[in-house]
């Protein structure tokens, strides 16, 4: 058998009905089909019971003496180490938890700002979610400057165009790991060697990527890289990995009584206990997965974790086929990645219109049909304007996560075909 042949039989091997079947949200939909989880994905059964534990047996502020707080800070150190094997981070003390994306991406580009100095060049993309542009551009008042790093007509960032934006006054390259309008993904190790030859450092996006595929920031020899936990089969969390020593000289933030160290210095105030310990039970839920396809005594948490992701991954690919064949079925415009010979550039988040059908008229009827999906900007009004569309109106986008079924994907082609046909 071929990789091709391989991968198919793993992707079909996939155990999607079991996995369903732990997503009590899945269960209690009925016929209904989850297609935006590009902007929250559904929670497994033991997510929830971890968040409920949480509330019910220790709901209490850490640091205290007694039995129950130190459940709580055991609890948050458990996380920390699981999230550390998730993303294969050198320490779980880089590991820091808090809101969301955005308000972690802001909080670097703050301290980024203030140690500016004759490396004032930033590195930003049109393919990003405005989370990671608008937060850097937002730095002009402390005297960065802004190179943009283009997306091409195939659809992804090339590192061939990366490579004159970057020099000895870069300070950063921000971007996307995959861009959560069109899917694509980005060769960010490259990224990596690039920015670092020129001394500039790299901060990733991680948000969309982190439900479809592994992360290693070893690896991609990152320095800075944002999650968004309900993006991650978590409730709503954001965490931040940096490089210790990195973490370390940033400026930020931070109450007198708060240590001068990461994760500390990063993480203002209280976070939500209880979705620390939903995002820890959604590391192990993914190790799960991989345990269960190839079970062995002595594999490691991070090697059951790679396991699961890489069974996604091929899974994943699956539906991107289907959903690829299903749009231009359809006669739809696909923006991103569209030559089949490419799907291994995307995961399966597709962005797309409908010759000059209205994206919320289309969205509105799918809705009546009982499928979830969304239409507009994406919160990309870069991308909008690169790919020629309005903010107004914008596009449809269907994105899938593993508990999608291809036959989901044959349902949501006859809607989309019925409802083209009645608009026509
Ligand atoms: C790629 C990407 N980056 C950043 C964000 C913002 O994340 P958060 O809602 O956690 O701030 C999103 C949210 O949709 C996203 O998709």
């Amino acid at each position: 058998m071929n990789k091709h042949q391989t991968d198919n039989a793993n992707a079909a091997a996939f155990p999607v009905d079991t996995i369903r079947a732990m997503f009590p949200a899945l269960q209690r939909a009925g016929d209904f089909i989850f297609m935006d989880n590009a902007a929250g994905a559904q929670i497994p059964q033991s997510v929830l019971d971890a968040v409920t534990n949480h509330l019910v047996s220790h709901n209490v502020q850490r640091g205290g003496r007694y039995g129950r707080s130190v459940t709580v800070d055991q609890s948050v150190a458990d996380a920390r180490t699981s999230v550390a094997l998730l993303i294969n981070a050198y320490s779980s003390a880089e590991i820091c938890f808090g809101m969301n994306a955005t308000s972690f991406i802001r909080l670097v580009s703050l301290g980024i700002g203030q140690m500016l100095g004759e490396r004032d060049e930033i590195v930003i993309t049109d393919m990003d979610h405005d989370a990671n542009i608008a937060t850097w551009l937002a730095l002009e008042s402390a005297g960065a400057k802004f190179k943009w790093w283009r997306m091409r007509e195939d659809g992804n960032l090339h590192v061939d165009d990366l490579r004159p934006l970057v020099s000895d006054r870069t300070r950063l390259v921000a971007c996307t790991v995959t861009a959560h309008s069109i899917g694509s993904i980005v060769d960010v190790a490259s990224v990596a060697r690039i920015a670092h030859a020129a001394g500039a450092e790299v901060f990733l996006d991680c948000v969309h990527y982190g439900p479809h595929g592994l992360i290693d920031v070893q690896a991609w020899d990152c320095d800075y890289l944002v999650c968004s936990g309900y993006k991650n089969f978590s409730p709503h969390i954001g965490f931040l990995w940096g490089r210790f020593d990195t973490l370390k000289r940033l400026p930020t933030f931070r109450e007198d009584f708060i240590p001068d160290e990461p994760p500390y210095k990063v993480e203002a105030g209280t976070f939500i206990y209880e979705n620390v310990s939903g995002m820890d039970a959604a590391v192990q839920y993914l190790e799960l997965i991989g345990r269960n396809l190839a079970p062995s005594n002595n594999r490691s948490r991070r090697e059951n974790i790679v396991a699961g992701m890489g069974a996604i991954r091929d899974y994943e690919l699956l539906l991107a086929r289907e959903m690829l064949a299903v749009l231009k079925g359809c006669g739809a415009t696909v923006y991103g990645v569209a030559d089949e010979a490419r799907i291994n550039e995307r995961v399966p988040t597709f962005c797309f219109n409908i010759g000059k059908l209205s994206p919320q008229r289309i969205v509105e009827e799918m809705a009546e049909m009982q499928i979830g999906i969304r239409d507009g900007h994406m919160y990309a009004p870069r991308l909008m304007k690169r790919l020629n569309l309005s903010m107004d109106s914008g596009a449809i986008r269907a994105s899938l996560v593993h508990y999608n079924t291809v036959e989901e994907v044959h349902k949501f082609g006859e809607a989309l075909g019925a409802i083209i046909a009645r608009l026509s």
